[in-house]
């Protein structure tokens, strides 16, 4: 290890600018909520899911939220992109984020110090390879998520353009390239910042001296012997804005509609997919065929009761009563495989035709519950 060298000048050196620091935040945000929103979907199945789902208020109102946080992140998108044209355009900074030769290097001679056979640590610059692995990794992550998540938000246009076979496909890469952004923040990003060497510089916007011989080596160096690269005028910045912000604006604004239709194109992607034809019951099965007493058990043993009453009289909420329904057994049928906004659907895995017409003849002919 080298060892620390005695600090001469103040000790915390500038990382990031107000304008980061306020982007981090706002990824912060967007990414727990995604994170907290969307997990318990992919696990719904799971005991922690469903009672994280019943702490969000059910899977709609989770949905729904997700979709809040999705939102931000896409702002969060936007402001970044104007915020990097500006660092680029206007300040005149180099592209210090773009992945080099001297990054993989850097990662060598990292991994060597650290198992003791090279005794210095490579002195690397303001954005070392960890920071432009969490940065790029980020960046490709939120694209793909993005991109199918607008498949997902929008599966009746998707299907305009691609295979039906697509909408299932973005739900698959949505959920695992999900999963992977999760590790990437919680593992990678959380042990470099938190466990490693505890980095409160995207909070303070301030780093120690300390923290920039470690990892930061070359810039301190640069810093201290006044070789960084050379900073423009403020006459020139002030041109240069002239140019850039009319142009930012332009672009956020359409930026901001195409956003917004993206958010409203498809009301939301569930009701809009029509309800399938049910193929109607097997033609040889007679409603008048069933039994009334096979129906009366499966009455008791399907969730039926909990809506329309345990003897069929009507529920709460105006559910209406079924005893001694009128319906013919073609619109019962109907009415329980594709189920109403208020009713679910009943497959037939779970409730087979013949348990239908069983419960039928159960309701139409026995007067008593
Ligand atoms: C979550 C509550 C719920 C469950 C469970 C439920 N239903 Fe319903 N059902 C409703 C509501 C509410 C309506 C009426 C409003 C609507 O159609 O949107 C309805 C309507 C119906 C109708 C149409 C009645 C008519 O007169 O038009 C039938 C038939 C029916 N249900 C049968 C069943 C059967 C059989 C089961 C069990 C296999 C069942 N329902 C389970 C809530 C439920």
């Amino acid at each position: 290890m080298t060892p620390e060298p005695k600090s001469i000048e103040p000790a915390r050196y500038v990382r990031f600018s107000g304008v980061q620091r306020f982007e981090h935040l706002l990824l912060l945000i967007a990414f727990l909520g995604l994170m907290l929103t969307g997990l318990p979907q992919k696990y719904a199945v799971q005991e922690w899911a469903k009672t994280l789902l019943h702490f969000l208020g059910g899977i709609e109102s989770a949905r729904i939220l997700h979709r809040f946080f999705a939102l931000l992140l896409m702002v969060e998108v936007i402001l970044h992109v104007g915020a990097v044209g500006y660092r680029l355009f206007v300040l005149g900074k180099g592209a210090s984020l773009l992945p080099r030769l001297r990054d993989g290097r850097d990662l060598v001679n990292w991994v060597r110090h650290n198992m003791g056979s090279k005794p210095e640590r490579p002195a690397m610059p303001h954005y070392n390879f960890i920071n432009k692995l969490d940065y790029w990794l980020t960046v490709i992550g939120t694209v793909i998520l993005i991109i199918t998540g607008y498949m997902l938000w929008n599966p009746v246009a998707t299907t305009h353009l691609l295979p039906g076979d697509a909408v299932p496909t973005a739900r698959v890469i949505h959920s695992e390239q999900a999963l992977l952004m999760v590790i990437l923040v919680v593992i990678w990003h959380g042990y470099n910042t938190l466990i490693r060497r505890f980095n409160g510089s995207i909070w303070t916007g301030k780093i120690s001296r300390s923290a920039m011989v470690s990892d930061h080596g070359e810039a301190l160096q640069q810093l201290e012997n006044g070789t960084q690269a050379a900073v423009l005028s403020p006459e020139q910045i002030a041109q240069r804005r002239r140019l850039y912000v009319p142009m930012a604006v332009v672009i956020t604004i359409v930026a901001s509609v195409l956003l917004y239709a993206f958010v409203t194109f498809e009301k939301t992607a569930i009701p809009t997919i029509p309800r399938p034809e049910v193929a109607i019951f097997a033609p040889q099965i007679k409603a008048a065929e069933g039994d009334t007493n096979v129906g009366a058990v499966v009455w008791a043993t399907v969730r039926c009761a909990l809506c329309h009453g345990a003897d069929a009289a009507g529920g709460q909420d105006g559910v209406p009563a079924l005893r001694g329904t009128n319906l013919s057994f073609e619109n019962f049928f109907q009415q329980v495989r594709i189920g109403s906004d208020k009713m679910p659907a009943f497959r037939a895995e779970e409730l087979p035709d013949a348990y239908v017409l069983h419960l039928y003849t159960w309701l139409t002919t026995s007067s008593k519950p």
